[in-house]
């Protein structure tokens, strides 16, 4: 099967080599193609370049692309889309004054929604589940990751693993997984989080190791939830079966999350809204990944990941949704390239890099996507007719995107 893309007006994020991230001043660079071809074959780039040299072959489909943009499709490295219900309520207390801390403190927060997770069978997640995934394909994510941590009990942490497992099987997205058991301590283990942790490393993840359920393993590193000790714990453990670390951290308070993150090589460090001098220093030695949540800054009026600080100091930042029913309940890329561009002071290059190839670092697929490269992926969006790439942060909120390929 061979699809001819022609007269793409910009063929946005081009690179010869299947670069791993760009970092620092890099992050301004975002190599275009003006008035380009695009080829692929069998759901893989085989070939681009500028129109004057479109090669006259026979094609099985051609996508006129007059006037629209072609980018690579957003990798949304950080999300929590399987989940039972909402949590509306809880947003309106918030409007009404309430904190989500304080929410979190009466019950509600994380608890609230593993309490629903536990109620619905493993089919019934599915099709929530399912539905979710479709509404951020559509809005131009082509890959994934997917966390669990709404079970937080051996049976309801592997039957959302097993929906995650069922939708990698189902959709052609990229799909990477991520055991979060330690997200919060269930009431079941209120007076006990040591013996909670201790099920999570000896009963769930053999388990999970045993069926490949998970690449990754996260742990939300924060007060009153897990303090760096258990953090460190869970990681040392999740390293004997092969879970590399992608940790929540930063995301109220400074507590060593960063440091620990980085001793044992984490993929990524997502959230950052606090951040310290020292987490900086302690980045800049590491092959980790600084992940901002723009969305959820959004969502809980909280502050936002000072991404100048991050770029400024020559590290790298990838952006994510953080998709979830608590602190953002939103999937939409764009969306989150408009807030860090508005908000976070990014320029619309380091925000359009921060979510693709550096979204795809963070969780490591940036040799199969995240850029336009011969042998990667197929994944594209096609825009609207568009005036340029700034448009997605400029115009925010509107839908600029016309098709999405997915391989
Ligand atoms: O990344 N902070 C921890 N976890 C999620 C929110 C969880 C929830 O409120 O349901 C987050 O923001
Ligand atoms: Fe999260």
């Amino acid at each position: 099967m061979k699809t001819l893309f022609k007269n793409i007006k910009q063929l946005v994020q081009v690179r010869p080599e299947s670069t791993q991230y760009v970092a620092g001043v890099q992050m301004k660079e975002l190599p275009c193609i003006d008035n380009a071809w695009l080829l692929v074959e069998d759901g893989i780039i085989t070939d681009f370049g500028e129109m004057t040299g479109c090669p006259a072959i026979q094609v099985d489909e051609e996508v006129e692309c007059t006037g629209r943009l072609v980018m690579p499709t957003w990798c949304d490295s950080h999300t929590h889309i399987v989940y039972a219900g909402n949590r509306e309520k809880e947003f309106v207390d918030r409007i009404n004054g309430l904190s989500y801390e304080e929410i979190a403190e009466r019950g509600g927060g994380i608890l609230n929604s593993a309490k629903r997770l536990r109620e619905i069978s493993e089919e019934e997640l599915y099709e929530q589940s399912r539905v979710r995934l479709e509404e951020i394909m559509a809005m131009g994510t082509g890959a994934v990751e997917i966390k669990s941590g709404y079970g937080l009990s051996a049976d309801s942490e592997l039957k959302m693993l097993w929906v995650i497992k069922r939708l990698k099987q189902n959709y052609p997205v990229q799909i990477k997984a991520t055991f979060l058991g330690a997200h919060a301590i269930p009431d079941e283990f209120k007076n006990n989080g040591a013996g909670y942790i201790d099920m999570l490393i000896n009963e769930v993840m053999p388990k999970i190791a045993k069926e490949n359920l998970a690449e990754y393993v996260d742990v939300f590193c924060e007060k009153g939830y897990f303090d760096v000790e258990d953090t460190e714990k869970i990681l040392a453990a999740g390293k004997n079966f092969g879970l590399i670390p992608k940790i929540h951290v930063n995301q109220f308070n400074v507590i060593g999350g960063v440091q620990a993150g980085v001793k044992y090589n984490a993929l990524s460090v997502d959230h950052l809204e606090e951040l310290s001098d020292q987490d900086i220093q302690t980045l800049k030695k590491s092959g980790t990944m600084p992940v901002a949540l723009p969305s959820c800054s959004f969502f809980l009026s909280i502050p936002y990941t000072p991404a100048r600080r991050i770029i400024d100091a020559g590290l790298p930042l990838a952006l994510a949704t953080d998709y979830n029913p608590g602190s953002t309940p939103s999937g939409n890329m764009s969306l989150v390239v408009a807030i860090a561009c508005i908000k976070m002071k990014m320029n619309p290059e380091e925000a359009i890099n921060a979510a693709t190839i550096n979204g795809a670092y963070a969780m490591g697929v940036a040799d199969r996507v995240g850029s336009i490269t011969k042998g990667k992926k197929a994944s594209l969006i096609v825009t609207k007719p568009l005036n340029s790439y700034a448009s997605i942060a400029y115009s925010y909120g509107a839908n600029h995107i016309e098709r999405v390929f997915i391989r």
